[in-house]
């Protein structure tokens, strides 16, 4: 695509916008309420708002290879604490996608430079899993449980963040939920995860208000 061409179609979408709604730009630049937090993977392919459905304003969207929610990284820690504590969102979708080029170079140890560190815990992941994952014996299906069973990972991660849990004890939100972007149809696919039960698991180790 031709560089220029991005401006061009800034004008014409400006332009698309206005002939709706002459105040579209100044009700947008009055603030934004979004009830969701999105955490997908940088992949150009998985366009957030598209894929939703969702205009401008209503979804809050982090993205970094892999969709990761690392307990060190300030910048997705930042993130979830502006939306939790200042837009307090309903909702925190953790949404992977089949074809996950970070998830596929996590199943072929190799050197990858800078990335090795972000990999490593995607490997960790499927150290936890080696058992399921090494008697897949289909290549494909394989590499689709580990972007599964990542998203599951990432939104355990989210459950042991000290915002959401705070937020959690005075509202009941955020909602955790486990989503899969298929990008061979377009589907988006909901993994049904009861966060609140997984969390009741693991509390006796990650509850920052132990009872009692
Ligand atoms: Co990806």
């Amino acid at each position: 695509m031709d560089f220029n061409k991005i401006f061009e179609n800034n004008e014409k979408w400006i332009a698309s916008k206005l002939s709706i709604n002459t105040n579209y730009f100044d009700q947008l630049a009055k603030g934004q309420a979004p009830e969701f937090l999105y955490i997908g993977c940088s992949d150009s392919r998985v366009t957030a708002e598209d894929l939703m459905g969702v205009q401008p304003g209503e979804v809050f969207v982090h993205r970094n290879i892999a969709n990761q929610v690392i307990p060190t990284d300030t910048n997705v820690n930042a993130v979830v604490q502006y939306a939790v504590e200042h837009l307090q969102v309903k909702h925190i979708i953790i949404c992977g996608h089949y074809e996950c080029g970070g998830v596929k170079a996590a199943l072929h140890p190799s050197d990858m430079g800078q990335l090795n560190s972000w990999l490593q815990t995607l490997r960790d992941v499927y150290r936890y899993h080696k058992d399921e994952l090494d008697h897949i014996m289909d290549s494909q299906h394989k590499f689709e449980r580990l972007v599964e069973l990542n998203v599951i990972e990432q939104c355990m991660n989210i459950i042991k963040i000290d915002h959401v849990q705070r937020s959690w004890y005075k509202t009941g939100y955020p909602k955790v939920h486990g989503w899969v972007f298929n990008v061979k149809n377009g589907k988006l696919i909901d993994l049904q995860l009861n966060m609140e039960k997984e969390f009741s698991a693991i509390r006796s180790i990650y509850d920052i208000k132990p009872e009692g």
